[in-house]
């Protein structure tokens, strides 16, 4: 199937659409008309013709003009449209005519990647967002990149290193302590290590950053989010990973949850892809329970895309040239942003059981989730390993 997904990134209140013949065209929805030009690049584009299966999507039919459309370009050029967004769409697409004046957000990681195509959209739509970031000079680089095209941005960058659970409380108690409201909390911070390594805390990396702490950090927050006035809940948006899937060798249905197995303790039992897949499921069993104890907030996981051209893949050159072969079919950073952004905004969500999300729609998460047993379990644990970690000096390599 054609993926007419753009790399040359769109304004706000754009859509892209493509016609039957392979033409890709331009819906500008605020003057409700539509262009073969790019807005920005001024590039025609015209695709290969679409495959048998792809004709199956045309929706609509011009007799007139005897063209057809993967959209229906009466509803595209009307103001009160509401595409049904999918994965070619883009966070600001969705976020087209939201104004978040009155919102704050806080995302993690949002120096670099998704993290901070999160960031931009959110403050381009007038919402307050602080940038929770290891390392303060990117994070203020990308605050005045964000600046550059929103110049009165209300935007700020805080001091967060998941590697440190200390560092999390610091961050926790500064925030509580200027009274500051949280209506969207997104854990988006996310490492995809090859090699073994511990943290300060002396846990495994990628279990901590990915998992641990930032379940740590909702949960520190959850008093700011809780007495934030809203006309509508707050939420906790995680972004997970569809490799949550893969086997975890510390969750199992007969032994229950092994933290031994979670965050292993030496490289011997160490396997990057089962721990990295382990944590973004970790992740979205907190998301689970968390919601299940805390209903008056407004808690799910997604999943942005697969093989998103990020610096997730810093590690391992051999990643980086998978993600470089994939480009052309894989998501742009503002279109994986779109499913995190979806959950943070749209009212649908809210009205759904859904726990997990995956191009902007209902996602279908492993059956683990669903287990209350184990979901409870992790939760207890988890607080087992953030007191063990603040009790004890770092466990060592054996
Ligand atoms: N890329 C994909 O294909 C893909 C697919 C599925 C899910 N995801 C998930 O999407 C999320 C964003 O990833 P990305 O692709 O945008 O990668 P990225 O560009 O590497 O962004 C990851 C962000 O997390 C931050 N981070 C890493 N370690 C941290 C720590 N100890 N404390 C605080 N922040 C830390 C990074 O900060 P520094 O810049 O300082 O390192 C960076 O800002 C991750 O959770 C990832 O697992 C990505």
């Amino acid at each position: 199937m054609t993926d007419i997904s753009d790399n040359d990134e769109l304004p706000t209140g754009w859509q892209i659409g493509q016609t039957s013949d392979g033409r890709v065209f331009y819906i500008n929805h605020q003057t409700q008309k539509t262009q073969w030009e790019h807005p920005i690049t001024k590039k025609v584009k015209v695709l290969p013709k679409e495959s048998g299966e792809k004709k199956t999507n045309i929706v609509f039919f011009d007799e007139q003009q005897k063209r057809s459309a993967t959209l229906d370009l009466r509803q595209t050029s009307t103001k009160d449209l509401d595409p049904s967004f999918g994965h070619q769409s883009n966070a600001l697409q969705i976020l087209y005519g939201t104004d978040l004046a009155n919102k704050t957000a806080v995302v993690t990681g949002a120096n670099s990647g998704i993290g901070f195509e999160i960031a931009r959209s959110l403050a381009k739509h007038g919402c307050q967002v602080i940038l929770a970031c290891r390392n303060l000079t990117k994070g203020e680089a990308a605050c005045s990149k964000i600046r550059t095209e929103k110049e009165d941005a209300n935007i700020s960058c805080r001091k967060l290193d998941l590697c440190s659970l200390r560092g999390v409380k610091q961050f926790v108690e500064q925030y509580r302590q200027e009274a500051l409201p949280l209506h969207l909390l997104i854990l988006n911070a996310g490492v995809l290590n090859t090699t073994f390594k511990l943290t300060e805390d002396g846990y495994e990396e990628m279990f901590q950053v990915n998992y641990l702490a930032q379940t740590y950090l909702a949960a520190g927050l959850l008093s700011s989010m809780l007495v934030t006035k809203s006309d509508q809940p707050p939420r906790i948006i995680a972004i997970s990973c569809e490799s949550h899937r893969v086997e975890s060798p510390g969750i199992s249905t007969i032994n229950g949850i092994a933290t031994d197995r979670l965050s292993p303790r030496s490289p011997h039992h160490f396997d990057h892809l089962l721990s990295y897949g382990q944590s973004k499921l970790c992740l979205i069993m907190f998301i689970a329970e968390f919601r299940r104890n805390y209903p008056q907030i407004y808690s799910v996981a997604c999943h942005p895309g697969n093989a998103i051209n990020s610096n997730l893949t810093r590690d391992s050159y051999f990643y980086q040239f998978l993600v470089l072969l994939t480009r052309p079919f894989s998501k742009s950073l503002q279109q994986a942003a779109a499913t995190p952004i979806y959950c943070a905004i749209t009212n649908r969500v809210l009205k759904e059981p859904t726990i997990y999300y995956n191009n902007c729609d209902e996602g279908c998460p492993s059956t683990f989730v669903y287990n209350h047993k184990l979901t409870e379990d992790l939760w207890i644990q988890t607080q087992s390993l953030i007191e063990l970690a603040f009790r004890k000096q770092p466990l060592t390599v054996v």
